[in-house]
Protein backbone atom coordinates (compact mmCIF):
# COMPACT_ATOMS: atom_id res chain seq x y z
CA UNK A 1 0.00 0.00 0.00
CA UNK A 2 1.51 4.05 -0.83
CA UNK A 3 2.00 6.13 1.37
CA UNK A 4 -0.59 8.15 0.97
CA UNK A 5 -2.88 5.45 0.57
CA UNK A 6 -2.18 4.37 4.15
CA UNK A 7 -1.92 8.02 5.45
CA UNK A 8 -5.82 8.09 4.60
CA UNK A 9 -6.87 4.68 6.30
CA UNK A 10 -5.09 5.63 9.19
CA UNK A 11 -6.55 9.24 8.94
CA UNK A 12 -9.86 7.40 8.62
CA UNK A 13 -9.76 5.44 11.63
CA UNK A 14 -8.62 7.75 13.53
CA UNK A 15 -11.83 10.46 12.50
CA UNK A 16 -13.92 7.00 13.25
CA UNK A 17 -12.64 6.57 16.85
CA UNK A 18 -12.54 10.00 17.29
CA UNK A 19 -16.14 10.27 16.51
CA UNK A 20 -17.48 7.49 18.35
CA UNK A 21 -15.65 8.28 21.33
CA UNK A 22 -16.85 11.99 21.24
CA UNK A 23 -20.52 10.70 20.12
CA UNK A 24 -20.61 7.76 22.36
CA UNK A 25 -18.07 7.03 24.49
CA UNK A 26 -17.06 10.61 26.58
CA UNK A 27 -19.87 10.59 29.09
CA UNK A 28 -18.80 7.53 30.47
CA UNK A 29 -15.31 8.33 31.58
CA UNK A 30 -14.77 12.01 31.99
CA UNK A 31 -15.32 13.42 35.50
CA UNK A 32 -18.40 15.70 35.85
CA UNK A 33 -20.43 17.74 37.88
CA UNK A 34 -23.49 15.26 37.53
CA UNK A 35 -20.95 13.15 40.00
CA UNK A 36 -21.62 15.66 42.41
CA UNK A 37 -25.11 14.83 42.72
CA UNK A 38 -27.11 12.74 45.31
CA UNK A 39 -29.04 9.93 43.34
CA UNK A 40 -30.38 6.69 43.63
CA UNK A 41 -28.14 3.77 44.70
CA UNK A 42 -27.46 1.74 41.74
CA UNK A 43 -28.16 -2.28 42.06
CA UNK A 44 -26.21 -2.82 40.20
CA UNK A 45 -21.94 -1.99 39.05
CA UNK A 46 -22.77 -2.68 35.36
CA UNK A 47 -26.09 -2.04 34.53
CA UNK A 48 -26.21 0.64 36.70
CA UNK A 49 -30.25 1.34 37.85
CA UNK A 50 -31.15 0.39 34.01
CA UNK A 51 -32.63 -2.20 35.53
CA UNK A 52 -34.93 0.01 37.31
CA UNK A 53 -35.30 2.68 34.52
CA UNK A 54 -36.53 -0.10 31.71
CA UNK A 55 -38.54 -2.34 34.62
CA UNK A 56 -41.62 -3.16 34.35
CA UNK A 57 -42.54 -2.57 38.07
CA UNK A 58 -39.85 0.23 38.93
CA UNK A 59 -42.77 2.71 41.00
CA UNK A 60 -40.80 2.57 44.38
CA UNK A 61 -37.61 3.85 42.07
CA UNK A 62 -39.79 6.42 40.22
CA UNK A 63 -41.21 7.29 43.42
CA UNK A 64 -37.82 7.50 45.46
CA UNK A 65 -36.73 9.98 42.76
CA UNK A 66 -40.03 12.06 42.72
CA UNK A 67 -39.35 12.42 46.95
CA UNK A 68 -35.91 12.32 47.82
CA UNK A 69 -33.31 14.32 45.86
CA UNK A 70 -34.52 17.42 44.92
CA UNK A 71 -34.63 18.65 41.13
CA UNK A 72 -31.31 17.43 40.11
CA UNK A 73 -30.22 14.06 40.58
CA UNK A 74 -27.71 11.62 39.34
CA UNK A 75 -28.72 8.13 37.88
CA UNK A 76 -26.28 6.13 37.10
CA UNK A 77 -26.76 4.09 33.51
CA UNK A 78 -25.23 1.50 31.76
CA UNK A 79 -21.56 0.88 32.20
CA UNK A 80 -21.31 3.83 34.67
CA UNK A 81 -23.20 5.61 32.26
CA UNK A 82 -23.60 9.11 33.85
CA UNK A 83 -27.45 10.28 33.49
CA UNK A 84 -28.72 13.69 34.60
CA UNK A 85 -32.70 13.30 35.65
CA UNK A 86 -34.16 16.73 35.88
CA UNK A 87 -37.32 17.94 37.41
CA UNK A 88 -36.58 21.57 37.91
CA UNK A 89 -38.75 23.88 36.04
CA UNK A 90 -35.68 26.08 35.45
CA UNK A 91 -33.01 23.86 34.73
CA UNK A 92 -36.53 22.39 32.73
CA UNK A 93 -36.99 25.44 31.26
CA UNK A 94 -33.20 25.92 29.67
CA UNK A 95 -33.49 22.42 28.10
CA UNK A 96 -36.74 22.57 26.65
CA UNK A 97 -37.25 26.21 25.63
CA UNK A 98 -34.34 28.51 25.80
CA UNK A 99 -31.47 26.25 24.45
CA UNK A 100 -33.56 23.54 23.23
CA UNK A 101 -31.46 23.31 19.79
CA UNK A 102 -28.72 22.54 22.40
CA UNK A 103 -30.47 19.61 23.71
CA UNK A 104 -31.47 17.16 21.23
CA UNK A 105 -33.29 13.85 21.39
CA UNK A 106 -30.24 11.32 21.65
CA UNK A 107 -29.13 9.37 18.48
CA UNK A 108 -30.24 6.16 19.28
CA UNK A 109 -33.62 7.73 19.11
CA UNK A 110 -33.72 9.89 16.39
CA UNK A 111 -32.00 7.07 14.35
CA UNK A 112 -34.51 4.57 15.27
CA UNK A 113 -37.80 6.41 14.46
CA UNK A 114 -35.88 7.67 11.11
CA UNK A 115 -35.25 3.97 10.54
CA UNK A 116 -38.70 2.63 11.73
CA UNK A 117 -41.61 5.70 10.95
CA UNK A 118 -39.26 7.93 8.69
CA UNK A 119 -38.21 11.62 8.78
CA UNK A 120 -41.23 12.60 10.18
CA UNK A 121 -41.63 14.87 13.23
CA UNK A 122 -40.01 12.15 15.77
CA UNK A 123 -37.11 11.79 13.70
CA UNK A 124 -35.43 15.05 12.69
CA UNK A 125 -34.13 18.01 14.58
CA UNK A 126 -32.93 21.92 14.02
CA UNK A 127 -34.18 23.37 10.89
CA UNK A 128 -36.09 20.42 9.46
CA UNK A 129 -37.98 19.30 12.50
CA UNK A 130 -38.70 23.36 12.59
CA UNK A 131 -40.08 23.19 8.58
CA UNK A 132 -42.51 20.52 9.89
CA UNK A 133 -43.58 22.23 12.71
CA UNK A 134 -44.39 25.30 10.93
CA UNK A 135 -46.43 23.59 8.70
CA UNK A 136 -48.23 21.08 11.27
CA UNK A 137 -48.53 23.44 13.82
CA UNK A 138 -52.06 25.05 12.20
CA UNK A 139 -53.87 21.78 11.63
CA UNK A 140 -53.59 21.18 15.49
CA UNK A 141 -54.84 24.31 15.87
CA UNK A 142 -58.70 24.88 17.24
CA UNK A 143 -60.20 26.14 14.19
CA UNK A 144 -59.63 22.61 12.82
CA UNK A 145 -60.20 20.65 15.64
CA UNK A 146 -63.95 22.14 16.13
CA UNK A 147 -64.69 20.22 12.72
CA UNK A 148 -63.52 17.32 13.90
CA UNK A 149 -66.04 16.88 16.97
CA UNK A 150 -68.65 15.61 14.57
CA UNK A 151 -66.22 13.30 13.48
CA UNK A 152 -65.37 12.46 16.91
CA UNK A 153 -68.75 11.65 18.32
CA UNK A 154 -69.19 9.03 15.53
CA UNK A 155 -66.30 7.04 16.58
CA UNK A 156 -67.19 7.15 20.41
CA UNK A 157 -70.95 6.00 19.30
CA UNK A 158 -69.60 2.97 17.28
CA UNK A 159 -66.66 2.51 20.57
CA UNK A 160 -70.31 2.45 22.77
CA UNK A 161 -72.18 0.08 20.31
CA UNK A 162 -69.82 -2.30 19.94
CA UNK A 163 -69.60 -2.59 23.82
CA UNK A 164 -72.68 -2.49 24.03
CA UNK A 165 -73.55 -5.51 22.27
CA UNK A 166 -71.08 -7.33 25.41
CA UNK A 167 -73.11 -6.40 27.73
CA UNK A 168 -76.62 -5.77 26.50
CA UNK A 169 -78.07 -8.65 28.63
CA UNK A 170 -76.68 -7.26 31.77
CA UNK A 171 -73.65 -6.82 33.61
CA UNK A 172 -70.11 -8.57 32.19
CA UNK A 173 -66.85 -8.25 32.64
CA UNK A 174 -65.06 -6.50 29.65
CA UNK A 175 -61.26 -5.56 28.82
CA UNK A 176 -61.42 -2.00 28.94
CA UNK A 177 -58.16 -1.35 28.29
CA UNK A 178 -58.68 -3.37 24.59
CA UNK A 179 -61.50 -1.17 23.71
CA UNK A 180 -60.36 1.89 24.30
CA UNK A 181 -56.93 1.10 22.43
CA UNK A 182 -58.92 -0.04 19.39
CA UNK A 183 -60.82 3.32 19.18
CA UNK A 184 -57.92 5.75 19.65
CA UNK A 185 -56.46 3.59 16.52
CA UNK A 186 -59.61 4.63 14.62
CA UNK A 187 -59.62 7.94 16.44
CA UNK A 188 -56.45 8.53 14.62
CA UNK A 189 -57.61 6.92 11.32
CA UNK A 190 -60.81 9.33 10.95
CA UNK A 191 -59.15 12.43 12.59
CA UNK A 192 -55.55 12.10 11.25
CA UNK A 193 -56.17 11.34 7.91
CA UNK A 194 -59.67 10.17 6.99
CA UNK A 195 -58.93 6.64 7.41
CA UNK A 196 -61.04 3.96 8.77
CA UNK A 197 -58.64 1.00 10.59
CA UNK A 198 -61.36 -0.13 12.68
CA UNK A 199 -65.24 -0.52 12.34
CA UNK A 200 -65.68 -0.96 16.33
CA UNK A 201 -68.44 -2.99 16.06
CA UNK A 202 -66.96 -6.53 14.07
CA UNK A 203 -63.83 -7.78 13.41
CA UNK A 204 -62.68 -7.39 9.97
CA UNK A 205 -59.17 -8.17 8.98
CA UNK A 206 -56.95 -5.13 8.71
CA UNK A 207 -53.35 -5.39 7.42
CA UNK A 208 -52.66 -1.75 8.20
CA UNK A 209 -54.02 -2.34 11.86
CA UNK A 210 -52.17 -5.69 12.44
CA UNK A 211 -48.82 -4.17 11.76
CA UNK A 212 -49.22 -0.97 13.46
CA UNK A 213 -49.59 -3.36 16.66
CA UNK A 214 -46.58 -5.23 15.88
CA UNK A 215 -44.88 -2.68 15.44
CA UNK A 216 -43.27 -1.79 18.65
CA UNK A 217 -43.02 -5.30 19.61
CA UNK A 218 -40.94 -6.38 16.65
CA UNK A 219 -38.60 -2.95 17.94
CA UNK A 220 -38.28 -4.48 21.21
CA UNK A 221 -37.69 -8.31 20.32
CA UNK A 222 -34.47 -7.27 18.84
CA UNK A 223 -32.69 -5.17 21.29
CA UNK A 224 -29.38 -5.96 19.85
CA UNK A 225 -30.46 -3.96 17.21
CA UNK A 226 -30.97 -0.98 18.84
CA UNK A 227 -27.40 -0.88 19.58
CA UNK A 228 -26.25 -1.96 16.08
CA UNK A 229 -28.32 0.31 14.35
CA UNK A 230 -27.05 3.39 15.38
CA UNK A 231 -23.29 2.42 14.72
CA UNK A 232 -24.50 1.20 11.28
CA UNK A 233 -26.42 4.12 10.89
CA UNK A 234 -23.27 6.61 12.06
CA UNK A 235 -20.39 4.11 10.26
CA UNK A 236 -22.23 2.64 6.42
CA UNK A 237 -23.00 4.79 3.94
CA UNK A 238 -26.73 5.77 3.53
CA UNK A 239 -26.64 4.30 0.50
CA UNK A 240 -25.23 1.05 1.26
CA UNK A 241 -27.76 0.85 4.51
CA UNK A 242 -31.15 -0.99 2.82
CA UNK A 243 -28.33 -3.44 1.41
CA UNK A 244 -26.75 -4.26 4.14
CA UNK A 245 -30.62 -4.70 6.56
CA UNK A 246 -31.87 -6.63 3.45
CA UNK A 247 -28.81 -9.15 4.17
CA UNK A 248 -28.79 -8.94 7.97
CA UNK A 249 -28.77 -12.58 9.22
CA UNK A 250 -31.43 -12.18 11.84
CA UNK A 251 -35.27 -12.93 11.86
CA UNK A 252 -36.13 -10.58 13.91
CA UNK A 253 -34.62 -7.44 11.95
CA UNK A 254 -36.34 -9.10 8.70
CA UNK A 255 -39.59 -9.30 11.02
CA UNK A 256 -39.39 -5.62 11.65
CA UNK A 257 -38.42 -4.91 8.14
CA UNK A 258 -41.86 -6.12 6.04
CA UNK A 259 -43.64 -4.02 9.08
CA UNK A 260 -41.93 -1.02 8.40
CA UNK A 261 -42.26 -1.63 4.19
CA UNK A 262 -45.83 -2.64 5.28
CA UNK A 263 -46.45 0.59 6.85
CA UNK A 264 -44.51 2.85 4.56
CA UNK A 265 -46.87 1.47 1.58
CA UNK A 266 -49.79 1.74 3.20
CA UNK A 267 -48.40 5.46 4.74
CA UNK A 268 -48.00 6.04 1.02
CA UNK A 269 -51.35 5.15 -0.31
CA UNK A 270 -52.99 7.66 2.28
CA UNK A 271 -51.15 10.57 0.87
CA UNK A 272 -52.26 9.53 -2.41
CA UNK A 273 -55.51 9.46 -1.37
CA UNK A 274 -56.00 12.55 0.76
CA UNK A 275 -53.75 14.44 -2.65
CA UNK A 276 -57.00 13.24 -4.85
CA UNK A 277 -59.47 14.18 -2.28
CA UNK A 278 -57.93 17.69 -1.55
CA UNK A 279 -57.16 18.62 -5.19
CA UNK A 280 -60.75 17.61 -6.03
CA UNK A 281 -62.08 20.40 -3.23
CA UNK A 282 -60.20 22.52 -5.32
CA UNK A 283 -60.48 26.19 -3.42
CA UNK A 284 -62.86 25.24 -0.86
CA UNK A 285 -61.39 24.23 2.10
CA UNK A 286 -63.38 21.36 3.75
CA UNK A 287 -60.30 18.99 5.14
CA UNK A 288 -61.33 17.68 8.90
CA UNK A 289 -58.29 15.41 9.04
CA UNK A 290 -54.61 16.22 10.10
CA UNK A 291 -52.79 14.78 7.25
CA UNK A 292 -55.84 16.56 4.34
CA UNK A 293 -55.20 19.95 6.13
CA UNK A 294 -50.98 19.36 5.89
CA UNK A 295 -51.36 18.48 2.31
CA UNK A 296 -53.48 21.55 1.58
CA UNK A 297 -50.91 23.85 3.36
CA UNK A 298 -47.97 22.16 1.78
CA UNK A 299 -49.29 22.97 -1.92
CA UNK A 300 -49.83 26.86 -1.05
CA UNK A 301 -46.58 27.10 0.86
CA UNK A 302 -43.22 28.46 -0.67
CA UNK A 303 -40.75 26.34 -2.69
CA UNK A 304 -38.68 27.05 0.76
CA UNK A 305 -41.39 25.89 3.12
CA UNK A 306 -42.78 22.76 0.95
CA UNK A 307 -41.89 19.33 2.59
CA UNK A 308 -40.88 16.71 0.16
CA UNK A 309 -43.01 13.60 -0.36
CA UNK A 310 -41.01 11.29 1.81
CA UNK A 311 -41.53 13.95 4.93
CA UNK A 312 -45.63 13.87 4.04
CA UNK A 313 -45.50 9.63 4.03
CA UNK A 314 -43.45 10.06 7.28
CA UNK A 315 -46.27 12.36 9.12
CA UNK A 316 -48.55 9.17 9.05
CA UNK A 317 -46.91 6.45 10.85
CA UNK A 318 -45.83 9.56 12.89
CA UNK A 319 -48.84 10.60 13.95
CA UNK A 320 -50.23 7.07 14.32
CA UNK A 321 -47.61 6.08 17.13
CA UNK A 322 -47.86 9.41 18.57
CA UNK A 323 -51.12 9.14 19.91
CA UNK A 324 -52.30 5.91 20.05
CA UNK A 325 -50.64 4.26 23.31
CA UNK A 326 -50.58 7.53 24.84
CA UNK A 327 -54.19 8.56 24.79
CA UNK A 328 -55.94 4.87 25.52
CA UNK A 329 -53.98 4.08 28.33
CA UNK A 330 -54.53 7.88 29.66
CA UNK A 331 -57.70 6.50 29.04
CA UNK A 332 -57.76 3.59 30.56
CA UNK A 333 -56.02 5.25 33.57
CA UNK A 334 -59.08 7.54 34.25
CA UNK A 335 -61.58 4.39 33.47
CA UNK A 336 -59.93 3.14 36.24
CA UNK A 337 -59.88 5.98 38.76
CA UNK A 338 -63.79 6.30 38.03
CA UNK A 339 -64.02 2.43 39.23
CA UNK A 340 -62.16 3.04 42.41
CA UNK A 341 -63.95 6.46 42.80
CA UNK A 342 -67.66 5.35 42.55
CA UNK A 343 -68.77 9.01 43.88
CA UNK A 344 -66.46 10.80 41.45
CA UNK A 345 -68.23 8.44 38.73
CA UNK A 346 -71.56 9.77 39.60
CA UNK A 347 -71.10 13.12 40.03
CA UNK A 348 -69.26 12.96 36.59
CA UNK A 349 -72.47 11.53 34.62
CA UNK A 350 -74.50 13.64 36.37
CA UNK A 351 -72.62 16.72 35.08
CA UNK A 352 -72.38 15.36 31.32
CA UNK A 353 -76.10 14.10 31.62
CA UNK A 354 -77.20 17.67 32.65
CA UNK A 355 -75.11 18.76 30.01
CA UNK A 356 -77.15 17.51 27.19
CA UNK A 357 -74.03 17.04 25.29
CA UNK A 358 -74.03 13.63 24.00
CA UNK A 359 -77.82 14.49 23.03
CA UNK A 360 -78.68 13.64 19.07
CA UNK A 361 -74.63 12.36 19.21
CA UNK A 362 -73.18 15.26 17.53
CA UNK A 363 -71.08 17.72 20.47
CA UNK A 364 -70.53 21.24 20.65
CA UNK A 365 -66.53 21.25 20.85
CA UNK A 366 -66.67 24.28 23.43
CA UNK A 367 -69.22 22.45 25.67
CA UNK A 368 -66.96 19.50 25.69
CA UNK A 369 -63.78 21.22 26.52
CA UNK A 370 -65.52 23.20 29.09
CA UNK A 371 -66.92 20.49 31.89
CA UNK A 372 -65.46 21.76 34.66
CA UNK A 373 -65.82 18.67 36.85
CA UNK A 374 -64.61 16.22 33.85
CA UNK A 375 -61.81 18.66 32.66
CA UNK A 376 -60.71 18.70 36.31
CA UNK A 377 -60.68 14.94 36.55
CA UNK A 378 -58.50 14.80 33.24
CA UNK A 379 -56.08 17.52 34.22
CA UNK A 380 -55.26 15.69 37.55
CA UNK A 381 -54.66 12.39 36.07
CA UNK A 382 -52.32 13.70 33.24
CA UNK A 383 -50.92 15.32 35.78
CA UNK A 384 -50.46 12.44 38.86
CA UNK A 385 -50.47 9.59 36.03
CA UNK A 386 -48.39 11.06 33.19
CA UNK A 387 -48.00 8.21 30.66
CA UNK A 388 -44.41 8.78 29.65
CA UNK A 389 -42.33 8.87 33.23
CA UNK A 390 -39.31 10.73 31.50
CA UNK A 391 -38.18 11.44 27.69
CA UNK A 392 -34.36 12.09 26.99
CA UNK A 393 -32.45 14.64 25.65
CA UNK A 394 -28.52 14.96 25.06
CA UNK A 395 -26.38 17.58 25.83
CA UNK A 396 -24.71 18.92 22.62
CA UNK A 397 -22.35 21.58 24.04
CA UNK A 398 -21.07 22.46 27.41
CA UNK A 399 -24.31 24.65 29.50
CA UNK A 400 -24.94 25.51 32.76
CA UNK A 401 -28.37 24.46 34.04
CA UNK A 402 -30.03 27.45 36.35
CA UNK A 403 -32.09 26.19 39.44
CA UNK A 404 -35.35 27.34 40.73
CA UNK A 405 -34.65 25.31 43.86
CA UNK A 406 -31.03 24.87 45.34
CA UNK A 407 -30.16 21.40 45.98
CA UNK A 408 -27.30 20.19 48.73
CA UNK A 409 -24.96 18.32 46.66
CA UNK A 410 -22.33 15.33 47.93
CA UNK A 411 -20.24 17.54 49.66
CA UNK A 412 -22.61 19.50 51.63
CA UNK A 413 -22.84 22.42 49.49
CA UNK A 414 -26.26 23.80 48.32
CA UNK A 415 -25.47 24.77 44.94
CA UNK A 416 -28.36 26.96 42.50
CA UNK A 417 -26.46 26.34 39.02
CA UNK A 418 -25.27 23.08 37.79
CA UNK A 419 -22.64 23.60 34.85
CA UNK A 420 -23.07 20.09 32.65
CA UNK A 421 -20.84 18.70 29.40
CA UNK A 422 -21.57 18.23 26.33
CA UNK A 423 -22.27 14.58 25.85
CA UNK A 424 -24.08 14.19 29.31
CA UNK A 425 -27.48 12.58 28.57
CA UNK A 426 -30.55 14.27 30.16
CA UNK A 427 -34.29 12.44 31.76
CA UNK A 428 -36.53 15.15 31.70
CA UNK A 429 -38.12 14.01 34.66
CA UNK A 430 -42.55 14.24 33.70
CA UNK A 431 -43.26 12.04 37.12
CA UNK A 432 -41.05 13.71 39.46
CA UNK A 433 -42.16 17.18 38.36
CA UNK A 434 -45.65 16.66 38.42
CA UNK A 435 -45.23 14.92 41.78
CA UNK A 436 -43.47 17.47 43.10
CA UNK A 437 -44.28 19.19 46.24
CA UNK A 438 -42.31 22.15 46.16
CA UNK A 439 -44.32 23.03 43.14
CA UNK A 440 -47.37 21.50 43.53
CA UNK A 441 -48.05 21.61 47.67
CA UNK A 442 -48.12 19.16 50.05
CA UNK A 443 -50.83 17.09 48.69
CA UNK A 444 -49.10 16.66 45.33
CA UNK A 445 -49.42 12.90 45.36
CA UNK A 446 -52.84 13.08 46.10
CA UNK A 447 -55.69 12.60 43.14
CA UNK A 448 -57.49 15.17 44.03
CA UNK A 449 -59.75 17.12 40.72
CA UNK A 450 -60.90 19.99 42.99
CA UNK A 451 -57.31 21.84 42.91
CA UNK A 452 -58.34 22.57 39.24
CA UNK A 453 -61.65 23.85 40.52
CA UNK A 454 -59.56 26.49 42.47
CA UNK A 455 -56.85 28.91 41.69
CA UNK A 456 -53.30 26.47 41.60
CA UNK A 457 -50.72 27.78 44.26
CA UNK A 458 -49.13 30.87 43.76
CA UNK A 459 -45.88 29.09 43.53
CA UNK A 460 -46.84 28.83 39.78
CA UNK A 461 -46.24 32.32 39.51
CA UNK A 462 -42.78 32.54 39.97
CA UNK A 463 -42.39 30.10 37.52
CA UNK A 464 -40.87 30.18 33.65
CA UNK A 465 -43.84 28.54 31.35
CA UNK A 466 -42.68 26.00 29.94
CA UNK A 467 -45.40 23.32 29.77
CA UNK A 468 -47.41 23.12 26.34
CA UNK A 469 -50.61 21.98 28.76
CA UNK A 470 -51.56 23.08 31.95
CA UNK A 471 -48.23 23.75 33.85
CA UNK A 472 -47.76 20.07 33.57
CA UNK A 473 -44.73 18.26 31.90
CA UNK A 474 -47.27 15.57 30.48
CA UNK A 475 -46.71 16.94 26.85
CA UNK A 476 -43.37 18.01 27.61
CA UNK A 477 -43.23 21.80 26.50
CA UNK A 478 -40.99 23.98 23.86
CA UNK A 479 -40.66 23.39 20.23
CA UNK A 480 -40.08 19.92 20.51
CA UNK A 481 -43.55 19.37 22.86
CA UNK A 482 -46.22 17.85 22.13
CA UNK A 483 -48.03 18.84 18.81
CA UNK A 484 -51.55 16.63 19.90
CA UNK A 485 -52.82 17.73 23.23
CA UNK A 486 -55.21 19.34 22.71
CA UNK A 487 -56.20 16.70 20.16
CA UNK A 488 -55.90 14.11 22.82
CA UNK A 489 -57.92 16.03 25.30
CA UNK A 490 -60.85 16.41 22.95
CA UNK A 491 -60.62 12.42 22.17
CA UNK A 492 -60.47 11.24 25.72
CA UNK A 493 -63.18 14.16 26.45
CA UNK A 494 -65.38 12.80 24.13
CA UNK A 495 -64.98 9.28 24.92
CA UNK A 496 -65.58 9.82 28.53
CA UNK A 497 -69.00 11.61 27.96
CA UNK A 498 -70.24 9.24 25.59
CA UNK A 499 -69.20 6.12 27.61
CA UNK A 500 -70.22 7.52 30.90
CA UNK A 501 -73.90 8.76 29.07
CA UNK A 502 -74.55 4.66 28.33
CA UNK A 503 -71.99 2.42 31.10
CA UNK A 504 -71.75 2.01 34.90
CA UNK A 505 -67.83 0.85 35.77
CA UNK A 506 -67.26 -1.37 38.68
CA UNK A 507 -63.72 -2.98 39.72
CA UNK A 508 -63.44 -6.63 39.72
CA UNK A 509 -61.40 -8.60 41.84
CA UNK A 510 -58.64 -8.74 39.08
CA UNK A 511 -55.75 -6.23 40.49
CA UNK A 512 -54.91 -3.85 37.65
CA UNK A 513 -50.97 -3.43 37.42
CA UNK A 514 -49.56 -0.52 35.82
CA UNK A 515 -46.04 -1.20 33.62
CA UNK A 516 -43.42 1.32 34.22
CA UNK A 517 -42.61 1.22 30.57
CA UNK A 518 -42.06 3.55 27.72
CA UNK A 519 -46.17 4.12 27.74
CA UNK A 520 -47.55 3.16 31.39
CA UNK A 521 -50.24 0.57 30.71
CA UNK A 522 -52.18 -2.09 32.70
CA UNK A 523 -51.86 -5.57 33.11
CA UNK A 524 -53.62 -7.89 35.00
CA UNK A 525 -51.05 -10.13 35.84
CA UNK A 526 -47.29 -9.76 36.87
CA UNK A 527 -44.45 -10.16 33.79
CA UNK A 528 -46.85 -9.79 30.98
CA UNK A 529 -46.41 -7.55 28.33
CA UNK A 530 -49.88 -7.85 27.19
CA UNK A 531 -52.40 -4.55 27.91
CA UNK A 532 -55.21 -5.26 29.85
CA UNK A 533 -57.67 -4.42 32.16
CA UNK A 534 -60.69 -6.00 33.60
CA UNK A 535 -64.07 -4.13 34.86
CA UNK A 536 -67.54 -4.57 35.39
CA UNK A 537 -69.83 -2.61 32.74
CA UNK A 538 -73.19 -2.10 32.90
CA UNK A 539 -75.50 -0.32 30.89
CA UNK A 540 -77.00 3.26 31.88
CA UNK A 541 -79.43 3.45 28.99
CA UNK A 542 -79.52 1.80 26.30
C1 LIG B 1 -52.47 11.52 26.32
C2 LIG B 1 -51.98 11.61 25.14
C3 LIG B 1 -50.59 12.09 24.78
C4 LIG B 1 -49.49 12.28 25.56
C5 LIG B 1 -49.36 12.05 27.07
C6 LIG B 1 -48.43 12.75 24.70
C7 LIG B 1 -47.16 13.09 25.13
C8 LIG B 1 -46.14 13.50 24.31
C9 LIG B 1 -44.79 13.75 24.74
C10 LIG B 1 -44.28 13.63 26.17
C11 LIG B 1 -44.08 14.12 23.65
C12 LIG B 1 -42.59 14.47 23.58
C13 LIG B 1 -41.83 13.23 23.15
C14 LIG B 1 -40.34 13.47 23.02
O1 LIG B 1 -39.90 14.59 22.81
O2 LIG B 1 -39.59 12.47 23.11
C15 LIG B 1 -44.98 14.09 22.52
C16 LIG B 1 -44.62 14.39 21.23
C17 LIG B 1 -45.46 14.28 20.17
N1 LIG B 1 -46.81 13.99 20.20
FE1 LIG B 1 -47.90 13.58 21.83
N2 LIG B 1 -48.91 12.84 23.43
C18 LIG B 1 -50.23 12.46 23.43
C19 LIG B 1 -51.09 12.43 22.36
C20 LIG B 1 -50.76 12.80 21.09
C21 LIG B 1 -51.68 12.82 19.98
C22 LIG B 1 -53.17 12.49 20.07
C23 LIG B 1 -50.96 13.18 18.88
C24 LIG B 1 -51.40 13.37 17.45
C25 LIG B 1 -52.62 13.47 17.05
C26 LIG B 1 -49.59 13.39 19.31
C27 LIG B 1 -48.55 13.75 18.48
C28 LIG B 1 -47.27 13.98 18.91
C29 LIG B 1 -46.17 14.26 18.00
C30 LIG B 1 -46.25 14.30 16.49
C31 LIG B 1 -45.04 14.46 18.78
C32 LIG B 1 -43.65 14.83 18.32
C33 LIG B 1 -43.53 16.34 18.39
C34 LIG B 1 -42.20 16.89 17.92
O3 LIG B 1 -41.17 16.25 18.12
O4 LIG B 1 -42.23 17.99 17.36
N3 LIG B 1 -49.51 13.16 20.65
N4 LIG B 1 -46.23 13.72 22.95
Amino acid sequence: MGIVLQSVVAGGLVWVVWQVWRTFLRCYFESSSVDHLHGPVPKSTFLGSWGDVTGHDSWAFWDDLAENYGGVVKVQGLLGEKNLHVSDPAALHTILVKEQSNFPEPYMFLTMNQVVLGHGLFATEGAVHRKQRKILNPAFASAYLKRLTPVFAQVATRLCDGISAQVKNGAREVDMVKWVARAALEFIGQGGMGYSFDSLVSNEPNAHRDAVKALLPAVFDIPHYLVVLPLARFLVPHRYQRWLVDRYPDKGVQRLKSIVDLLWDKSSDIITARRVAVEKSGEEDTAKDIISILLRANMKASAEDRLPDDQLVAQVSTMISAATDTSSNLMARILSLLTQHPEVQDKLRKEVLESSVVEEDDMSYDTVLSLPYLDAIYRETARLYPVSLYIQRTAEKDTVLPLWKPVMDKHGKSIDSLPIAKGTPVMIGIYAYNRSKAIWGDDAEEWKPERWLAPLPDTFKSLPGTAVYSNMMTFIGGPRGCIGFKYAELEIKTILCHLLKRFKFTATDQVVMWNTSMVVYPTTAEKTSEAKMMMNVELVRS
